[in-house]
Formats: C-alpha cells, sequence, structure tokens
C-alpha cells in the first residue's frame, strides 16, 4: 500500500518505519526540515531503540517531505500522529490536528481516486467523527464515505520499547466512518498476530482513552493502598505480588512508588476528565487517580521531615530527573514537584540524571546540577526519584536515603534507608 504519514515523532516516525518494514511505501510529512533532512539522510530524530537501524534497512521504501501535495498525490491512505498535548484548562490542543487535517483536506480536493484519512494522534472521544471529519468535508468540498474515507487507528506503544510494541502488539483497534477504510486498514494490520477490533470511529477513541486512564489508576490504587502499608509496616510489593496473581487482576502496573508522569497519562487522564466536565458529566473516579498523583510525592517528603523537621539550609540531592529510567522525557516528571517543594522549604537541591540534565536545568536553573551520581550523594539525605540502572551499584555508606522507585540494592550500603510505601 502507498501510505503517508503526517508528524514524525515518536509515533509518526515509529508507524512510517514499521509500515515500510511490512513492505508498505510510506511518504513522512512533518513542518520541522530539520526532521525531515535527518530522515531523508537515515538519521532517527529521536532515540527510540532500532530505530535508526530500521528506518536505514528501509530506506529504499520512506522518504520523508514537508510537502502534503507530493504525500497526498503519492498515497492513498494518510495517517495523523501529530501532538495533541494539555491546555492550561485540561482540554487535548488540537492546534496541530486541525492544521494537519485542513493541509490534506486541501490536498484531496483535486485527487480523483479515493483517499483514507486515519487519525492515530489520541484524540477524545467523538473529535474525529464531530469535529474533524466535518472540517475536511468543508476544506476539501468532498463527501465522507463517498469521496474520501476517515478511519481512528489510535496507537499504544510505549516509548523505549516503541518499535517492538508496534510490531507485536496487543491488539489493533481499527475505528472507521466507510466500509472501504475500513477494508484498508484491514488489509494494512492483515499479517499481524494480534486480535483485531473493528468498531467506531468514537469505540476506537475511547478505548485508548479508557486504557490509559486505566493503567493510571491501577498505579494510583497500589500508591494509596502503598500509602497505607506504610503505616502498618508492611511490603506494598508483597501485597501486589499477592494480587497479581489474580487473573482478573495482573500484577502489571502495580509497582508503588512516587506516582506516574510523562507525555501520555498525566495529559489523557486530565482531557478525559476535562472533556466530561464540558459536556455536564461527572468524573470521580479520575479525579481521585490525578489527586492521588499528585499528591505521592509529599509521601516522600513527610517522610524525610521524620528525619530533618527543618529542611531550611540543609542540602538534599536527588538521584533522576526523567520521567522514568531509559528515556530523557521529563514532562510531568515527578522530580519537579520534589524540587518545588525542597526550595519553598529553603533546602539546597543538588540533582544528577544520565540523560535528563538540560532539559531539566531550563525549569529549574538555579538549582546544583552535578556531573556524577557520586556528588549527589554529598548531602545531608539522598531520595532516589528515577529508577536508573546505574543508581542500584551506587556507595551509599553513611548516607540517609529516601527511595521513591524500589532502588532496593541502596539498602545493601545506605547508613538508613527508607521506601516512600515499603
Ligand atoms: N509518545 C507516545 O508514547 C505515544 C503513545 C501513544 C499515542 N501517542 C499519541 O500520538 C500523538 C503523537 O504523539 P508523539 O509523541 O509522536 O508526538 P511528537 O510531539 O513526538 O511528534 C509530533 C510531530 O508532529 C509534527 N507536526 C506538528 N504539526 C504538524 C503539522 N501541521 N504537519 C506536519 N507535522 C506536524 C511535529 O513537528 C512533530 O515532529 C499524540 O496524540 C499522542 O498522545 C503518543
Amino acid at each position: 500500500m502507498n501510505i503517508s504519514i503526517v508528524g514524525t515523532g515518536y509515533v509518526g516516525l515509529v508507524s512510517g518505519v514499521c509500515f515500510a518494514h511490512h513492505g508498505h511505501t510510506v511518504i513522512c510529512v512533518d513542518i520541522d526540515e530539520q526532521k525531515v533532512k535527518n530522515i531523508n539522510k537515515g538519521i532517527a530524530p529521536i532515540f527510540e531503540k532500532d530505530l535508526e537501524e530500521m528506518l536505514r534497512s528501509n530506506r529504499s521504501r520512506i522518504r520523508a517531505t514537508t510537502h502534503y501535495k507530493d504525500a497526498i498525490a503519492h498515497s492513498d491512505i494518510t495517517f495523523v500522529c501529530v501532538g495533541t498535548p494539555s491546555m492550561d484548562t485540561g482540554d487535548i490542543d488540537l492546534t496541530e490536528v486541525r492544521e494537519a487535517i485542513i493541509h490534506i483536506a486541501r490536498e484531496l480536493t483535486d485527487k480523483r481516486s479515493f483517499h483514507a484519512v486515519v487519525v492515530k494522534s489520541t484524540v477524545v472521544p467523538g473529535t474525529t467523527r464531530d469535529v474533524l471529519l466535518p472540517l475536511i468535508e468543508k476544506e476539501s468540498g468532498k463527501k465522507a464515505g463517498k469521496e474520501f474515507g476517515v478511519g481512528m487507528n489510535p496507537e499504544f506503544l510505549k516509548e523505549g520499547v516503541a518499535i517492538e510494541d508496534f510490531l507485536h502488539p496487543d491488539r489493533v483497534v481499527n475505528g472507521y466512518f466507510d466500509v472501504q477504510t475500513k477494508d484498508m486498514l484491514h488489509a494494512l494490520y492483515a499479517d499481524f498476530s494480534c486480535p483485531l477490533i473493528e468498531t467506531s470511529l468514537t469505540v476506537a477513541e475511547m478505548i485508548k482513552y479508557a486504557s490509559n486512564c486505566f493503567l493510571a489508576t491501577k498505579i494510583s490504587f497500589i500508591n494509596e493502598i502503598g500509602n497505607f502499608c506504610k503505616t502498618l509496616g508492611i511490603d506494598v510489593y508483597t501485597v501486589a505480588d499477592g494480587m497479581g496473581l489474580d487473573t482478573r487482576i495482573g500484577r502489571a502496573f502495580l509497582n508503588a512508588g512516587i506516582g506516574w508522569g510523562g507525555s501520555c497519562f498525566p495529559k489523557d487522564t486530565s482531557a478525559l476528565r476535562t472533556w466530561a466536565h464540558k459536556t455536564q458529566q461527572e468524573s470521580h473516579l479520575i479525579d481521585s487517580v490525578i489527586t492521588v498523583n499528585n499528591l505521592q510525592p509529599m509521601q516522600l517528603i513527610k517522610i524525610l521531615k521524620k528525619y530533618i523537621p527543618d529542611l531550611k539550609g540543609t542540602t538534599i540531592g536527588i538521584l533522576g530527573l526523567a520521567f522514568k529510567q531509559d528515556t530523557d522525557d521529563i514532562r510531568e516528571s515527578r522530580t519537579i514537584p520534589l524540587v518545588e517543594i525542597l526550595c519553598s522549604e529553603g533546602a539546597h537541591v543538588k540533582v544528577y540524571d544520565p540523560k535528563a540534565m538540560k532539559q531539566f536545568h531550563t525549569l529549574f536553573p538555579n538549582i546544583m546540577y552535578c556531573d556524577s551520581a557520586n556528588k549527589v550523594l554529598d548531602a545531608d539525605a539522598v531520595l532516589i526519584a528515577t529508577a536508573w540502572d546505574e543508581f542500584k551499584t551506587l556507595d551509599y555508606s553513611g548516607k540517609l536515603v529516601l527511595d521513591g522507585r524500589r532502588m532496593l540494592e541502596a539498602k545493601n550500603t545506605a547508613k538508613t534507608y527508607e521506601g516512600v510505601c515499603w
């Protein structure tokens, strides 16, 4: 099949490279000229395991451009993979999606053959059917279901293992407006060995939000149970193991700590909640999931204050700035509220992260950045905020170590060690 992909970020470029790997011809469109140049040179503009190698090995089938005309004219199906960030109100920001859709629609005006437009970006339920489909009709002057098709194919990949997740997904969800688009998507995913759900546009959108909100719920749930366990002096991880063996529950996403961050859970929980409120609905459960997550870093501060009641003038070291290990992404990292609280209480904060120092510096230019993890240890207390492997093998002798990420190895050498929920 001839495919075009609009937006070459984590989702767009990974999808493009994987479709090329499956033998399809792929044209990627991005407004970022540098990204386009890099892709055409075989250089992946983002860090993702195996991405660059696969980009290079499939170069005869994948190229990039800044021109929508070129991409739409030479493809039969377009995937929209641009960003959908949060606005300050918590709403989803559809600016990039609208822009992409308008450009695609205008190129459809003169196209003779049928073309399917498939939204892969995460958009709140109802958006594709009620906002984007009418926008394509308006801008192209054509009729959906007759002259062009519309689909919604949410993406479930995880950063860090994105290629593996794309090629071997747990399921593929194909939402469709018209049968022709349904058939095209069906053919595209025919050789994927996983269950395929073919459904409406809005169900597809809701499956994505419900999945992410449920995963965030599991983590907030185990964090609340973990806080209870802490007061009882018991280990929440044994509790999670006991729960996880129940096949109705499962062990995944029951690792207690200082909460979730990143580019998806915070914005998706917030977007679904805001959408619910705007449509005069309550969102009690999602509200609580977000509240538990916002409060969870405070649990580590509470424990710190048991040892050092007045933080003014003390030096507190933090290991880890990225929202999770193996990424340089600091979006909604739980280290952000930790630093805010410590600074507001008058502590001197020193930090280290193997990948995310530059990004964090833009948010907090006035804290101390150490060029090694060892240098952070020279502090009145050390907080572990990201589970980077290298923090396991540090020599914590003589140190007070408070762990937000279950780095139990620290216990072996620390003078005093406590976990946030264990
Ligand atoms: N990153 C993830 O782990 C992940 C997983 C599943 C779903 N998603 C969803 O997929 C979507 C994309 O996420 P991402 O992380 O890949 O985003 P990203 O920010 O990494 O990439 C977006 C890309 O779109 C480009 N772009 C913006 N406006 C454009 C336009 N008008 N025309 C062409 N290109 C344009 C940007 O230059 C950028 O390269 C979001 O809705 C996100 O919620 C992301």
